[in-house]
């Protein structure tokens, strides 16, 4: 064993060598991850399974640094939310100004929730009226139950290979056995009540048997839900567009909501996200992440006859519901959250362009590379999002996924890690503003020394 690693295996050269080298510059956060493992369940740390557990004490534009002083290019960027990068100065001097000079209250509305719900609306072709909450599993939450409410119908359909959040309705995965044109929905780990796959509907992602399904469910279902990006195999194209387009006309002609969750690709696509990009008009859509500029955010927007049902409970509507929270919509994620917004939608020319841009490249120079050297390998990209699987083929949908990680992707990321490139543990990368072209150079030529140190171990 060296620095938590078994080194008594099969490994080649390289595999070897990768692991003694993050064990030696790991060291403390080896040590601060056994103390954090006699103290906590860890929760989403534990389930993200980075390669090597390095804990993360300062970041600063793209990069971040590890309890060991170890610099790495950041491509988790908060699971998107830092669109703008770590510390980003608007937003920085906002949350400043916020706690030097006028505190912070929770449980009372605030003069900063003004402006931003006008960002919103500005924003988002849908959104007429918003919600705050303070994550993207609440926001989806809400809508769910808005949903619910509003129609009076109970069921929801959502896409095969989509994440909704943590809630029970949230996640869920396709019964491997059922057929790829009528997945079965399957809740996620234990603790869920069996009802909730009684009300679930699995949709198949990119494939016209999903209407049929809306159409014969109509009279039961309240709302479908899609990411317009799925983060687990990202992409943004015509077909994909043509494909939500066609969706939300069968939810419209059988009377079904139709809801985009924008939780990562609001204002990241573009300013007004999916919405703007494909001009789509979803009746309700979810929010999470950059909204918050790094504070925990989410929001629940659209119609304005949907959205009644957040303030009618206590006028005796029947269809009112329950909402509200301790930290909805408080001052420090709302001024962090504005200067963002605020900044992304003046300086949107440059932004938007240089997101989409960047991770256009990234994922263009490394498959022009993977497919010049013959390795199975590629990245998919909608735009900023990107990740890179050890795969050869088309990957369509999740269904072309990998059930298990091959070895070598295992490798691959140690070897990321240990050259100064983080990814998050579920590989699911962003590029942000505070990305140079230089950092973005960088990191594809480590990318591809990387690969190649893989395959000289013959995994590639
Ligand atoms: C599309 C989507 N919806 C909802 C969520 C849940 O958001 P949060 O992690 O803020 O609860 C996520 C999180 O990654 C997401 O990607």
């Amino acid at each position: 064993m060296s620095g938590g690693f078994d080194l008594s295996g099969d490994l080649g050269p390289n595999g070897r060598h990768v692991r003694e080298s993050l064990s030696a510059k790991c060291a403390r956060s080896r040590d601060l991850t056994s103390r954090t493992k006699e103290l906590m369940n860890m929760g989403s740390a534990a389930s993200l399974e980075m390669p090597y557990p390095v804990l993360i004490e300062r970041s600063d534009g793209p990069y971040l640094w590890d309890v060991d002083g170890n610099r790495y290019i950041d491509f988790q960027v908060g699971f998107g939310a830092m669109v703008l990068g770590h510390r980003h100065p608007a937003v920085q001097s906002a949350v400043e100004e916020q706690i030097h000079e006028r505190g912070w209250h929770f449980g009372l509305h605030n003069p900063s929730q003004v402006p931003m719900a006008e960002q919103f609306i500005k924003a988002d072709n849908c959104v007429e009226r918003v919600i705050f909450c303070n994550t993207g599993t609440e926001s989806t939450m809400y809508a769910i139950r808005a949903a619910r409410a509003f129609s009076g119908k109970p069921k929801i359909a959502v896409f095969e290979g989509s994440y909704h959040g943590a809630h029970d309705y949230g996640i869920g995965r396709s019964d491997p056995a059922s057929p790829a044109d009528a997945p079965i929905f399957r809740s996620v780990g234990a603790g869920v009540l069996p009802a909730v796959e009684d009300y679930q509907i699995m949709l198949p992602y990119r494939s016209r048997a999903a209407f049929d399904i809306i159409r014969d469910n109509a009279d039961d279902l309240a709302v479908v839900i899609i990411e317009c990006a799925q983060s687990s195999n990202p992409h943004m194209n015509d077909e994909v567009g043509e494909f939500l387009h066609e969706l939300r006309a069968a939810c419209a002609d059988s009377g079904v909501l139709f809801m985009t969750d924008e939780v990562i690709t609001g204002f990241r696509f573009a300013y007004g996200g999916a919405q703007e990009h494909y001009g789509l008009k979803p009746d309700l859509a979810t929010y999470g992440k950059i909204i918050g500029g790094g504070m925990p955010a989410g929001a629940v927007g659209g119609r304005a006859d949907i959205m009644a049902v957040f303030n009618s409970m206590a006028l005796g509507d029947p269809k009112g519901i329950m909402s509200g929270g301790t930290f909805s919509g408080n001052p420090l994620t709302m001024a962090a959250g504005l200067a963002q917004l605020r900044y992304l939608d003046e300086y949107r020319d440059a932004v938007y362009p240089h997101l989409n841009g960047q991770g256009q490249r990234l994922a263009d120079e490394i498959n022009q590379y993977t497919r010049s050297e013959n390795m199975a390998a590629q990245v998919l990209n909608a735009g900023s999002m990107f990740q890179i699987y050890f795969k050869a083929g088309e990957i369509r949908t999740a269904r072309d996924l990998n059930p298990m990680r091959p070895p070598a992707e295992t490798e691959f990321y140690l070897h990321l890690l240990d050259n100064g490139v983080l990814v998050p543990g579920t590989r699911r990368s962003c590029v942000s503003f505070a990305h140079s072209r230089d950092d973005i150079g960088e990191a594809i030529g480590i990318v591809k020394r990387c690969l190649d140190l893989v395959r000289e171990d013959g995994l590639l």
